[in-house]
């Protein structure tokens, strides 16, 4: 341990970073690739090496490293997935993995580490740090949107526009067939997804964790729906909404209650995190990798880039994992004003 710090104290008086490492862990989203790329390049550019960690934390306990230059980043800015892999590690949740981990990037001469993923990820990243005290910058990455300091996390604006595309499908046969669907979207422990393509798409209800709603309001809601004269309806629900039932129990609760809706249910899964990035999440990805590579050159560490009103801001990491973001509860008046 006393080595490992002096090795500390050496990379901060001189202050000079050399090589950096860059790892996706963690659910994948679109836009990783993007920021791989905009972390790759960006060491070229200022003449630093710069080595690819596959499969996450996992790899990084395993030496699985690959030297990246600008050109082995060509033709990935417009892919989704990550091109490092991704992977959830329960050995690195262990001392004994993180040193493992230190190790390896002792020998491969990294000194500093970009950590591209969700909170799960930055929680490992903060443990390496705080034992081994390599610098590190973290670039949050997850389709869910629930990182604390950052107004977009990577893949977020994807997601919202693949499942805004895919519902605009669903209305098709909902409407032919006087249906109702319940079309359920990832947000494990938040709605943003679920709020704001429910907006998007124009559906009726949307059911998110932030607020019970409760099945008897549902209920109220949906008839009030038919009397208004809607002969099809779209109910957009978060997987980690607290109705206390699942989507399909749902169905067939209304199903009983309501003879006059013929309901169907679409689960969407994983597609909402696979595809191409959207132009927004490109530009970000590339923004957020620039001002990791650089800040770590300024001797930065222990931080999360993050957008706030269009800016790229340093949010201390230890805050975005602690803080909780919270929904826009207006939208949900908004969409109450819509639904009409
Ligand atoms: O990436 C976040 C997320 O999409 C959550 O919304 C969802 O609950 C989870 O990943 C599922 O991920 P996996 O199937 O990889 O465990």
């Amino acid at each position: 341990r006393c080595l490992l710090n002096l090795r500390y104290i050496k990379i901060n008086m001189d202050n000079k970073i050399k090589s950096i490492g860059v790892l996706t862990s963690g659910g994948d989203s679109p836009g990783m690739n993007a920021a791989i790329r905009a972390v790759v390049r960006t060491c070229a550019y200022h003449g630093l090496q710069c080595q690819g960690i596959f499969r996450g934390f996992q790899g990084l306990m395993e030496g699985d490293f690959k030297e990246m230059g600008a050109r082995s980043v060509n033709n990935i800015i417009n892919k989704g997935g990550t091109m490092l892999k991704s992977a959830r590690s329960e050995e690195f949740k262990t001392v004994e993995g993180r040193k493992k981990a230190f190790e390896h990037l002792q020998n491969a001469n990294i000194d500093a580490l970009v950590v591209i993923g969700g909170d799960g990820s930055f929680k490992g990243a903060r443990e390496l740090h705080k034992e081994f005290k390599i610098p590190i910058i973290a670039i949050p990455g997850t389709i869910d949107n629930d990182i604390f300091g950052t107004t977009h996390t990577l893949g977020y604006d994807t997601a919202l526009n693949t499942v805004v595309e895919v519902i605009d499908k669903i209305r098709d046969t909902a409407s032919s067939h006087n249906r109702l669907f319940f079309i359920e979207v990832m947000g494990r422990d938040c709605g943003h997804i679920a709020l704001n393509a429910g907006i998007g798409a124009g559906a009726e209800e949307i059911l998110i964790p932030e607020e019970n709603l409760g099945v008897d309001r549902l209920l109220e809601s949906l008839r009030r729906s038919k009397e208004s004269g809607k002969s099809s309806s779209i109910v957009v629900i978060s997987e980690g909404g607290k109705i206390g039932k699942t989507v399909f129990e749902l169905k067939d609760y209304v199903e009983e209650n309501l003879s006059e809706y013929e309901v169907r249910v679409s689960v969407l899964g994983h597609m909402q995190r696979g595809g191409a990035p959207s132009c927004f999440d490109r530009v970000l990805a590339s923004r957020f990798g620039v001002k990791a590579v650089e800040s770590l050159m300024d001797g930065k560490s222990n931080f999360m880039v993050g957008l706030r009103n269009d800016a790229i801001e340093l949010v201390p990491l230890e805050k975005a994992i602690k803080g909780s973001t919270q929904v826009d509860m207006e939208l949900l008046r908004v969409s109450d004003i819509m639904s009409i």
